[in-house]
């Protein structure tokens, strides 16, 4: 099989996208630690990936509120400075003919009171992580239980952010309700104990991701909202949803009720079967025919095949891309691709 497929250009609602292939979010901790602005080194990082061909960049998760944050050097939604500066990445962007969405993050309990501000982390319960902060490598802290007036605010900040994020010139938002952050500790019944409506079953505790959907939906549209979602947790390696259908069903019945039409589903290995002998995509494409972007550990031909095939419309790749900023142009001329090596490709932002 070709990769023809992949190398397709596609329009998605209003954007017209060069080819069907993604650059998967990736934090890169390259952002002012104390500002939360870009530079011009992440203009070029980006620009270049539009100007190779990449039909969506899906920027590096960005903090919708200083509690947010995670790790050092993660870049904010939530300051004028911080906007003006992603503008100059959205019209490099633009320039090559690339799209660009935000990725908005918010870590909930993955986090350390040095990293927000001196506040304790935020979560549904206050149920302290195994494990320790990425960078700073101390213990997580334990978190603040959210109060109603709480979560009320956060939905507000990711609204807020969303709505940065266009003026920014952003062609949409991608929500992170993935990996065990704090949209995934609702979802989850291991980190959500609470007793209130936002608590309880799983329809109760998808009700957080479902409001926080509508707001931000309310900001920018249905077409330039994304959800990533997925059953693996980056704190809680070997985590599995004990019915993954019927998980999927209910996460898939709340994109509906609000009226996404372009979903994410994550996954670290896109091959493995989840349930009934189906890959996590194949399930999810049971339930859901909008668009459906592909990831985990894809490439050019696997990807190419789940396109044909109609499991995925769109496919992410995250590392390669580290990698090959020359990614798309070496496929089209079919030049081999470098491996990814953490030691050498994190390490810069080429
Ligand atoms: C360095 C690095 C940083 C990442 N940061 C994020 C992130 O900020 N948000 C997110 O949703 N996923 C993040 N991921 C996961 C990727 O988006 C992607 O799902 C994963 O790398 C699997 O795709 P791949 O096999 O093509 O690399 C990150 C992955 C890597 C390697």
């Amino acid at each position: 099989m070709g990769i023809n497929e992949l190398l397709n250009s596609t329009q998605i609602g209003n954007w017209h996208l060069k080819t069907k292939i993604v650059m998967a979010p990736m934090t890169r901790s390259f952002a002012n630690n104390e500002t939360g602005t870009v530079g011009e080194d992440i203009v070029h990082y980006y620009r270049k990936r539009a100007k190779d061909g990449i039909g969506l960049i899906i920027t590096e998760g960005i903090n919708p509120s200083p509690r947010g944050k995670g790790t050092f050097g993660v870049p904010g939604l939530y300051t004028n400075s911080q906007v003006d500066s992603w503008r100059k990445v959205t019209e490099a962007v633009h320039e090559e003919g690339g799209t660009i969405v935000a990725q908005l993050w918010h870590v909930g309990r993955l986090t350390h009171r040095e990293l927000t501000g001196g506040l304790p982390p935020q979560a549904p319960s206050p149920i302290k992580a195994d494990g320790l902060v990425h960078r700073l490598r101390k213990p997580y802290d334990t978190p603040e239980e959210m109060t109603l007036m709480d979560i009320k605010e956060v939905i507000q900040e990711y609204a807020l952010a969303a709505r940065n994020a266009i003026k920014a010139g952003f062609d949409g938002v991608e929500i992170h309700g993935a990996h065990g952050y704090l949209i995934d500790q609702f979802n989850c019944e291991m980190t959500n104990k609470r007793t209130d409506e936002y608590g309880g079953n799983l329809q109760n505790r998808l009700s957080f991701m479902k409001e926080l959907l509508m707001a931000v939906i309310n900001e920018v549209g249905k077409d330039k909202t994304i959800i990533r979602f997925s059953e693996i947790k980056d704190d809680i390696p070997g985590y599995r949803w004990a019915n993954p259908e019927e998980t999927i069903k209910a996460f898939i019945q709340v994109f509906h009720e609000v009226g996404l039409q372009i979903i994410h589903p994550s996954t670290n290995d896109f091959t493995e079967k989840m349930a009934d002998d189906m890959t996590f995509h194949q399930l999810v494409r049971k339930y859901w025919d909008g668009i459906i972007i592909g990831v985990g550990n894809l490439n050019p031909q696997t990807a190419s095949k789940a396109i044909a095939e109609g499991t995925i419309d769109l496919a992410a790749f995250g590392r390669p891309l580290l990698a090959n900023p020359d990614f798309v142009q070496k496929i089209k001329e079919e030049r081999p691709l470098k491996p990814y090596e953490a030691a050498i490709d994190l390490k810069y932002l080429n």
